[in-house]
């Protein structure tokens, strides 16, 4: 299936590496301009002079979400730069794994700030933009562990339930001013998002899930079910997208 999206103008957060710079990838190939955000500036220039490479537009915007003007500055930017704002990919995550009992809680409040309030702050400022046009499309990146609780994941499991239930809130509130707003849960997928955890019984808990799920997914994968939701005609609103690796259980 082919999607165009010639004309419109993507946000993607997250989009240095992993599940977001695909995703920025394969908007930018269906023919979007996109605004890529997140903190390393030099991986930011590597993503978008892939995209400028294979004939696309991009341009980079060192932004760190948890700084609420730097996460406005970002979205009014790409509408400012790259002149419109039609869809925000809220991707940027962390997931620190462990017990809770003796956690370190700066670990929490880095997970709930990313994972939560860089996701507030970023749909806050596009809303308006989005009233404004006519419409437009708001997607979230939570998780299987959105949907399913796991020993060792319970801070991560509280990011990605309010992920969810901000989603659907606000997918009630907006459709009225024209904009979709979609929650796309991925499985194991293969990216860097692990390699923040030092706790070797977490690593340990994490190789032997890697096992069991045997191939994981790619960056590649997601941001096609996300291309897939942004594609659809204005009538048809793809509200929720759960990808698994086929051998992924939970
Ligand atoms: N990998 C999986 O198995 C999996 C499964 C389900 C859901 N997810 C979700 O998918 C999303 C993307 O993760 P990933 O797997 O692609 O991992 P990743 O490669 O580690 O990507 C995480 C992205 O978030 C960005 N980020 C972190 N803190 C940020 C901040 N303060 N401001 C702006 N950007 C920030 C990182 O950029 P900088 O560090 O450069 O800022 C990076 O681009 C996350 O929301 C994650 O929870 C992943």
């Amino acid at each position: 299936m082919d999607f165009d999206l010639s004309g419109k103008v993507a946000a993607v957060t997250g989009a240095t590496s992993g599940i977001g710079a695909a995703t920025a990838e394969i908007l930018a190939g269906a023919g979007a301009s996109v605004a890529l955000g997140g903190r390393r500036a030099d991986r930011l220039d590597e993503v978008a002079s892939r995209i400028s490479g294979a004939g696309g537009r991009a341009l980079a915007i060192p932004t760190d979400v948890t700084q609420e003007p730097q996460a406005r500055a970002f979205v009014d930017a790409a509408r400012s730069e790259l002149g419109g704002l039609d869809i925000l990919v809220n991707n940027a995550g962390v997931m620190l794994l462990g017990p809770v009992q003796d956690a370190d809680v700066e670990e929490w409040r880095r997970m709930i700030e990313v994972n939560l309030l860089g996701l507030l702050y970023c749909t806050h400022a596009a809303l308006p933009i989005m009233r404004e046009a006519g419409g437009g499309d708001v997607v979230n990146v939570s998780s299987t562990a959105g949907r399913q609780a796991t020993l060792g994941s319970a801070v991560y499991n509280l990011t990605k339930w309010g992920v969810n239930g901000f989603t659907e809130g606000l997918r009630q509130e907006a459709l009225h001013i024209g904009v979709r707003v979609s929650v796309v849960e991925p499985g194991m997928v293969s990216t860097e998002l692990l390699s923040h955890n030092r706790n070797p019984v977490v690593l340990n808990a994490a190789e032997k899930f890697r096992e069991r799920v045997g191939t994981p997914l790619e960056p590649a994968d997601i941001a096609r079910a996300i291309l897939y939701v942004v594609g659809q005609p204005p009538h048809v609103a793809v509200n929720e997208v759960l990808v698994r690796p086929s051998r992924q259980q939970r």
